[in-house]
């Protein structure tokens, strides 16, 4: 029988090049890096009550895998596919899997930068997109999978 005082699971979802944080191109991504993001969500989560897992892979399949995985496990999940935000209807269609409240994230505003960055393949099927608010825009939206799921 489920446990109704177990804390609610987000997974965190990273994609390509996002394990170089705090040496690319800062101007767009700021100095922070995935471990310092990873540390702040996790201490935010404490706080709110909830658990999370993060994951981060330079490899399309690998996303892919792990967002299968979670299916039926996770109550929310918060994505930057970053590169693959733009090309992979895979990650999209494993999102899809999911049926639960998804934040995409973006570190820079896409819509701000290069025309190719403007469409997004989760944008159309995630409860709501933050983009441009750098590495805050994760615990935005912790805070905001905490209030939806309550
Ligand atoms: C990014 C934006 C993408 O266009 C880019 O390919 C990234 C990071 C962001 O967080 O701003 O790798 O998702």
């Amino acid at each position: 029988m489920a446990d109704s005082r177990q804390n609610s699971s987000i997974l965190v979802v990273h994609g390509p090049n996002l394990n170089m944080l705090g040496k690319r191109e800062p101007e767009h991504y700021g100095s922070q890096t995935l471990d310092d993001i990873n540390d702040a969500l996790r201490a935010k989560a404490a706080g709110l009550g909830l658990e999370v897992s993060t994951f981060q892979s330079n490899h399309e399949g690998e996303i892919v895998e792990v967002i299968q995985d979670a299916v039926g496990q996770i109550q929310g999940l918060i994505i930057n596919p970053a590169a693959y935000t733009h090309t992979s209807v895979a990650i999209r269609d494993a999102v899809l899997l999911l049926n639960v409240p998804t934040i995409e994230v973006h570190l820079s505003n896409i819509h701000k930068r290069e025309p190719f960055r403007h469409r997004s393949f989760i944008a159309d099927i995630a409860t709501a997109q933050i983009s441009g608010l750098g590495a805050s825009g994760y615990l935005f939206a912790l805070e905001a999978l905490a209030q939806l799921i309550a």
